[in-house]
């Protein structure tokens, strides 16, 4: 195949890990209000709130493991090397511990942390978020990027996007933009686009829909394409 593979992951692909989702039921965001917890103004408003609900989340992720669709993309950036790129919405770690290495964590990493100060120090952080930056002194948030904000490498991910020959979109709503928006940006260049979920989401711009849990339909896409 020439061109790139690009593939996005969101929510649904850590599910069977047991990292729960946003959307679905008993999913995160109707358990916390986004606003309270995702977003620079709930964060100077209750900050000790917002802290929590990201320490809650590692302590989780400390007892989650990579399933067979972390695995089965390790296997895929294997065949493809540098003709691959994985983008994931998802913050948790799980596809740099299944082996993941050409990945853009785009809405943040939950294993980070990054101080107010001028000089935004990013440190690791697997446990509690400390409050001062050991560095500077200025308080510290999660690494992870709020509603308002701009996702990382914007630019890396155009790039690719605009090279890519196929695109799949893996476990994921496809309600928050920009990542909502990449299936058509890979469609105007020209790639096939497929998505992969447990259940049908807005499929314009799409090519093929495979249905299913991830960690069946992943590996079985991934050995398709061999
Ligand atoms: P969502 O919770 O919006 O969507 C998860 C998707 O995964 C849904 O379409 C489910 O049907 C699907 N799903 C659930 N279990 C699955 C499984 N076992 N196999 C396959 N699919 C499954 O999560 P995202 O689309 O990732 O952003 O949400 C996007 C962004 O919204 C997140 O990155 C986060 C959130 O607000 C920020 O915090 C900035």
């Amino acid at each position: 195949m020439n061109g790139k593979i690009v593939i996005l992951t969101g929510a649904g692909i850590s599910a069977e890990s047991g990292i729960k989702t946003f959307r679905d039921a008993d999913g995160l965001w109707e358990n916390e209000p986004v606003q309270v917890v995702a977003t620079p103004e709930g964060f100077e408003k209750d900050p000790k709130r917002v802290i929590n609900f990201y320490d809650e989340r590692r302590r989780v992720l400390k007892n989650a493991e990579p399933n067979a669709a972390h695995h089965a993309l390790v296997k895929l950036e294997e065949m493809y090397s540098d003709n691959f790129l994985l983008i994931t919405q998802n913050v948790d770690d799980l596809h740099q511990r299944a082996g993941s290495k050409r990945i853009i964590p785009m809405h943040g990493e939950l294993l980070k942390v990054r101080c107010l100060g001028a000089k935004e120090h990013i440190m690791s952080c697997t446990e509690n978020q400390p409050e001062k930056c050991p560095e500077c002194g200025a308080k510290m948030r999660p690494h992870i990027v709020w509603f308002g904000e701009i996702p990382f490498e914007m630019e890396r991910i155009q790039k690719a996007l605009a090279e890519c020959a196929l695109f799949a979109y893996i476990g994921t709503s496809g309600v928050v933009y920009p990542a909502a928006g990449f299936k058509q940006i890979a469609k105007m260049s020209g790639a096939r686009v497929v998505c992969l979920n447990l259940e049908e989401v807005g499929g314009g711009y799409t090519d093929e829909f495979i249905q299913g849990k991830a960690g069946d339909i992943v590996p079985r896409w991934v050995d398709g394409l061999k």
